[in-house]
């Protein structure tokens, strides 16, 4: 933990305080919304190639901490890193998402390694050591991963899915051979996460972003479990490290997910009762989100009901104001101003 003696409100957050205006950052903060990050990722040949040249990524991570003076900076990187350090073919197609060899079935397995090579995540802990020198004192930096489940759908895929039907096709036909898959994630994603860890980030978030999708018994195996064992494994070598968890679509399931997997925190998506989050998830664990990204895009008035909404639910206990999922491309950025203003607003600042 640094020493440093200026308070970081995100962290007070995952320690369990609470702020009258809650600390904020918002999922995906760095990215095509903005004009500065479109000029960055035109000097980059692929988006890969920005994820690895730690200069271009650590400029891209502090960008909107620059414009919006956010309370947290989130390393700008991919969760598909890591399925690239296992020695599957991953790139992006611009405007098309991400392309990898899919691994169809058990022999698939074959292509990975047993362990993520440290070396092609190496420009990422440099792009860590770079941001922490011009974080301003006060923001958070937050690392992340991809948790198993979210992952391995893109694994087996090969590409984002609507239903993720490829992963659990395989799933329900050859459970051993997924679960080999995922014990492969688990292992990987602690020691990505502790080796950000060890590079200098406050906190990690570990995005499950298709947990929604599972029904109850596959939702505890492919995503409570491996997330835990994540998790476990994590602060066997980093004793206090602060974990922000995000079943996104978990819904009543996050009561389960908050029990059994330890976080410090869990990311609310916009889809979520509000009642039953803040009395039966909030009551247990500090919460984050859960504006609806569109409300964002819609700007004007039923942008400020929103907001209040999701404030007047949750500012009365442990919150961290973000979106219940990144931030769009074509949100225009007054929305994103007149937002910030809001939220700093809200019960008798204290900026
Ligand atoms: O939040 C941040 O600002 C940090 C950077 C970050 C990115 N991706 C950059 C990115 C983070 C935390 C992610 C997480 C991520 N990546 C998730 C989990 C969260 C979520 O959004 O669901 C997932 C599922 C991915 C996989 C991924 N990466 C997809 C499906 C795509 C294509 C869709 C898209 O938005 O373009 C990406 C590409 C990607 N990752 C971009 C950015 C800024 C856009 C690529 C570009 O700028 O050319």
């Amino acid at each position: 933990m640094p020493s440093s003696r200026v308070m970081k409100p995100v962290l007070e957050v995952l320690e369990g305080k609470s702020h009258a205006s809650p600390p904020i950052w918002l999922m995906r903060q760095a990215g095509r919304y903005l004009p500065e990050y479109r000029a960055i990722r035109s000097q980059a040949q692929t988006f890969l190639d920005l994820c690895f040249t730690p200069k271009l990524a650590a400029e891209v991570t502090l960008q909107p901490i620059r414009r919006f003076r956010f309370d947290a900076a989130i390393l700008f990187s991919d969760i598909l890193v890591v399925p690239h350090a296992l020695g599957q073919s991953v790139s992006f197609e611009s405007g098309e998402g991400p392309r990898l060899d899919p691994i169809a079935d058990v022999r698939g397995l074959d292509i990975l390694r047993n362990t993520v090579d440290q070396n092609a995540l190496a420009p990422i802990y440099e792009t860590i050591d770079w941001v922490k020198r011009e974080l301003p004192a006060g923001v958070a930096l937050l690392g992340f991963c991809g948790a198993p489940w979210t992952v391995a759908t893109y694994m087996v895929a090969g590409r984002g899915t609507g239903d993720q039907r490829p992963a659990r096709l395989f799933a329900y036909g050859d459970p051993e051979a997924f679960a080999r898959l995922i014990d492969i994630l688990v292992a990987a994603s602690a020691d990505y996460l502790v080796r950000q860890f060890g590079a200098g980030v406050d906190a990690v978030q570990i995005f499950d972003t298709w947990a929604g999708i599972l029904p109850p018994e596959e939702f505890r195996r492919w995503c409570v479990d491996p997330v835990q064992r994540v998790v476990k494994l994590v602060r066997r070598q980093v004793p206090n490290a602060k974990i922000i968890g995000f079943p996104r679509g978990a819904g009543t399931a996050l009561t389960s997910y908050v029990k059994e997997v330890a976080v410090n925190a869990v990311g609310l998506d916009w889809r979520i009762d509000r009642t039953f989050a803040r009395e039966h998830v909030q009551s247990r664990v500090p919460v984050q989100g859960n504006l609806d990204p569109l409300a964002l895009i819609a700007g004007g008035a039923a942008l400020d009901r929103a907001v209040d909404a999701v404030l007047e639910a949750f500012s009365g206990g442990p919150f961290i104001f973000n979106l219940g999922h990144g931030i769009l491309p074509e949100t225009p950025i007054e929305h994103v101003e007149r937002m910030l203003a809001r939220v700093r607003g809200y019960g008798g600042s204290r900026r």
